[in-house]
C-alpha cells in the first residue's frame, strides 16, 4: 500500500514530507537504516552492521512488495532527498487476526525530539484506521524513555512486560508491550 505525501513543520521550523518510499528511494532508505542502526541499535532488533552490505536491488524489491501489498505500509520522512525517519505498519496474517497490525519505527539522531516521532506515528495511525485496522500493537525496550514517552503520548496503552525477550551486548533486556484500539 502506498501512503500519499503530507507536509509537516517540525518544532525546529524545518519542513519534511511524510510519504511511502518507492523503489527509487531504496538507496536513501538504506542510508537511513544504516544511520539508525549505528546510532540506536540497542532499541532495534538487529545489530549495528545489519544494513551495511544489504544490496540496494533487494531493498527496491522490498519496496515494490510493500507498494502492492494490501496489508502493510511504510511511511518515510523526507528532508529533500534524504530519508530521516521511517515507520513500518505490518498487518498480521491469518483470517482471525487480519484487523491487527504491528508498528516499528526509527529516526536519524539529528531528528530526535523535534516532534517528528509524533507526526509520523499519528499519520500512520490515521492511515491504519482508514484501511480498516482495528488494533495496533508494538513493543519497546524498558530503557527506551523517548520511545515510551512517544507511545504513551499518542495514546498507546501499556499491556504488560515481556521478560528477557532481547539479548543485546551479552545481556537480556525486558520489553513493554503496548496496544491501541483504533477501530470503528
Ligand atoms: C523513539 C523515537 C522514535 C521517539 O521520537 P522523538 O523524536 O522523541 O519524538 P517526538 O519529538 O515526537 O517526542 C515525543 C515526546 O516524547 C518526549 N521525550 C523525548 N525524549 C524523552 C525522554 N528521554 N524522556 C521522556 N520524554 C521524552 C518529547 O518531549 C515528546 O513529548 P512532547 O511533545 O510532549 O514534548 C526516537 O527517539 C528514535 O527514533 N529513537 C531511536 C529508534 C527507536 O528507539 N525506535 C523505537 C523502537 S521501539
Amino acid at each position: 500500500m502506498l501512503i500519499p505525501a503530507k507536509g509537516v513543520t517540525l518544532k525546529s521550523g524545518k519542513e519534511v514530507i511524510l510519504k511511502s518510499p518507492k523503489p527509487d528511494d531504496a538507496q536513501a532508505l538504506l542510508n537511513h537504516l544504516k544511520n539508525v542502526f549505528n546510532q540506536s541499535y540497542q532499541n532495534m532488533n538487529h545489530p549495528k552492521n545489519n544494513w551495511e552490505n544489504f544490496p540496494v536491488e533487494e531493498e527496491a524489491k522490498i519496496l515494490t512488495d510493500f507498494a502492492s501489498s494490501p496489508s502493510k505500509f511504510m511511511i518515510s520522512a523526507f528532508d529533500g532527498e534524504r530519508i530521516v525517519g521511517n515507520l513500518g505498519c505490518f498487518g498480521m496474517g491469518g483470517e482471525f487476526l487480519k484487523f491487527n497490525a504491528r508498528i516499528g519505527m526509527g529516526l536519524d539522531y539529528d531528528f530526535h525530539n523535534v516532534g517528528l516521532g509524533t507526526e509520523l506515528l499519528n499519520y500512520a495511525i490515521q492511515k491504519a484506521k482508514e484501511n480498516k485496522i482495528h488494533r495496533l500493537e508494538l513493543t519497546v525496550r524498558t530503557f527506551n524513555e523517548p520511545g515510551i514517552a512517544l507511545y504513551e503520548k499518542t495514546g498507546f496503552r501499556r499491556v504488560g512486560i515481556l521478560k528477557e525477550t532481547a539479548f543485546i551486548d551479552e545481556k537480556f533486556c525486558d520489553e513493554y508491550m503496548y496496544e491501541m484500539l483504533i477501530g470503528q
